[in-house]
């Protein structure tokens, strides 16, 4: 019986150095790891000459690169990615994604590498001068999002839901932003670096110096996936190795 487990356990050992091996060797026989994200979020995804780049395609590509995957990325609607996931139809979500507590219901989320902050943008010559005028008694302000963002579940909640105005929801950020600039909303609630990128692409738009939320961006993997640990544990290594903080560098410029 011993001596079974032993050959098993050998034989076990051999496969997977032969698996290593492999993973080395060039990586023609790499798997493939599916990433649902929705590419019109920048600097975290979007499109360059008609290829995703951004922050979060740099580093699932590194992770790729550390764990012997080939990453394929499925660019879909954000409201599609967590049932991506969930459903396994995907194997990764990076998608500036917050972790919160109603996503944690149907997903697990990696250790976070990296922060957002929801801010709201205005036209230059709005008379909403700070995120409290929001939530000021009275207040009635039209306010755009991305659907199934959490600018929508916060909004939802804290405006639409407390009497204090309506939330319209836009399959993308820059629909948003379009409807903003075309004067059919009061303002835009999305996280701070796209807000920056819409911005500064659109004329006469202003981001407000107060803060609405902080959050934090993971990966999200299925629920008790076997990819996590392994995941988490090539995250550490980029994060370690300073990887993970000069693709932020490359795209966001500090102030
Ligand atoms: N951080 C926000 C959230 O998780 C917005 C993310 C939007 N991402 C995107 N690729 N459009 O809900």
């Amino acid at each position: 019986m011993k001596k079974y487990f032993k050959s098993i356990l050998a034989t076990t050992m051999v496969l997977s150095m032969t698996a290593a091996l492999a993973g080395c060797g060039g990586g023609e026989t790499n798997e493939t790891l599916t990433l649902a994200t929705s590419v019109d979020f920048p600097p975290f995804e979007y499109y360059e000459g008609g290829e995703p780049v951004g922050i979060d395609v740099e580093i699932a590509k590194a992770l790729g690169e550390k764990l012997g995957y080939e990453v394929k990325i499925e660019d879909m609607n954000f409201d599609s990615i967590i049932p991506s996931i969930a459903s396994g139809k995907a194997d990764i979500a990076m998608a500036g994604l917050t972790v919160t507590e109603d996503r944690l219901q149907n997903v697990d989320f990696t250790d976070s590498y990296a922060t957002g902050v929801q801010v709201v943008i205005v036209k230059e010559d709005s008379d909403i001068t700070s995120v409290d005028d929001l939530f000021a008694e009275g207040a009635n302000h039209t306010v755009g999002v991305q659907t199934a963002t959490t600018g929508d579940v916060y909004t939802t909640t804290d405006i639409e839901g407390a009497g204090l105005g309506k939330v319209e929801r836009y399959p993308k950020g820059a629909d948003a932003i379009a409807a903003l600039t075309a004067g059919k909303i009061d303002c835009v609630v999305i996280d701070n670096e796209p807000a920056k990128a819409f911005v500064e692409a659109n004329e006469g738009l202003k981001i407000l110096d107060t803060e609405y939320i902080t959050e934090d961006y993971a990966i999200a993997l299925a629920k008790d996936s076997e990819l996590t640990e392994s995941i988490n544990t090539a995250l550490q290594e980029l994060k370690d190795d300073g990887t993970v903080q000069s693709i932020i560098d490359k795209y966001i410029t500090a102030e």
